[in-house]
């Protein structure tokens, strides 16, 4: 449900902070129904528009072209149109990158723990990636698909001389498998919306150390992940800032990259914290 979503707000404040005259507003098709929604959209002279769960993947179907980190990502969450032609991006992982370097965290040579493998972890692999991390390990419920997003990053994972692995849950709770602690360990699982965590009593106790840093996708709660990770003395962030960093980079895409030095995300951030 887009009902609550802050999107419209956080691009009101771009557009104010950038004097762009711009309305961003919320579409809520029926499923299945996202082509069509898309294309009156933009036939009616919508310039661009931002799509979240579920229809990331009806968005990349329907762009004529994609961007490079799109094809990888294997979703789009961002399009625009350009001479008659819809382009789709991804700036999920760009947006999570950035958020994560403005609090502070070294990315470059750090152990990361990325545990899911859905659409929202796949999203941020390859930008992660690119950051030169020691070591990606994935961990997800259903291993196959851990395993399957390892194959599919292994070249971007060499390019960049990273150790990209594959964990089971139960790995994670065996110290003697993987090299613990991580410096970052990302939740990108649905599970703290049925107010669970991924991340099992002894898993816990294995990944984090009070130097680690954990980061949950979902914002709005100190989810249990969270909770987790504070037991054991550990930096925590919730996913607001990711949300208003991915938005800002498919504000620049529709309104102009020169427009980069006129917007301050972490300014509108620190608005929707407060
Ligand atoms: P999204 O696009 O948001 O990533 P998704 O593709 O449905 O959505 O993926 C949801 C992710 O959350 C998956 O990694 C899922 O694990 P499975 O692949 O094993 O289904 C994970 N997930 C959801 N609920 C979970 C829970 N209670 N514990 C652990 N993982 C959970």
């Amino acid at each position: 449900p887009i009902s609550h979503s802050k999107s419209p707000l956080i691009h009101a404040k771009f557009a104010q902070q950038s004097k762009q005259a711009m309305h961003y507003g919320r579409l809520q098709p029926e499923l299945g129904g996202f082509a069509k929604a898309a294309q009156e959209f933009f036939a009616a002279g919508g310039k661009g528009m931002n799509v979240t769960v579920p229809f990331k993947l009806d968005a990349q179907a329907l762009a004529d072209a994609l961007t490079s980190r799109a094809q990888l990502a294997g979703a789009v969450n961002t399009l625009w149109i350009q001479d008659g032609k819809i382009y789709g991006d991804n700036t999920d992982g760009a947006g999570l990158v950035r958020d994560l370097l403005a609090q502070g965290l070294a990315l470059n040579s750090a152990r990361i723990l990325l545990v899911g493998a859905g659409g929202a972890a796949r999203g941020v692999i390859g930008p992660l990636l690119e950051q030169a991390p020691k070591c990606l390990v994935i961990a997800n419920r259903s291993n196959a698909k851990a395993d399957d997003l390892v194959k599919i990053f292994a070249d971007l994972a060499a390019e960049y001389e990273v150790a990209l692995e594959s964990r089971t849950f139960s790995d994670l709770e065996n110290p003697a498998i993987t090299q613990y602690p991580f410096d970052l360990v990302i939740n990108a699982t649905a599970a703290g919306l049925d107010n669970q965590s991924p991340l099992s009593h002894a898993a816990a106790a294995n990944v984090f150390v009070p130097s680690s840093f954990a980061y949950e996708m979902l914002y709005g709660k100190t989810t249990n992940f969270m909770q987790q990770a504070l037991q054991r003395g550990a930096r925590v962030s919730d996913g607001l800032g990711m949300l208003v960093e991915q938005a800002a980079d498919a504000f620049l895409i529709w309104r102009g990259i020169k427009l980069a030095s006129s917007i301050d995300p972490r300014a509108v951030l620190a608005q929707l914290r407060s």
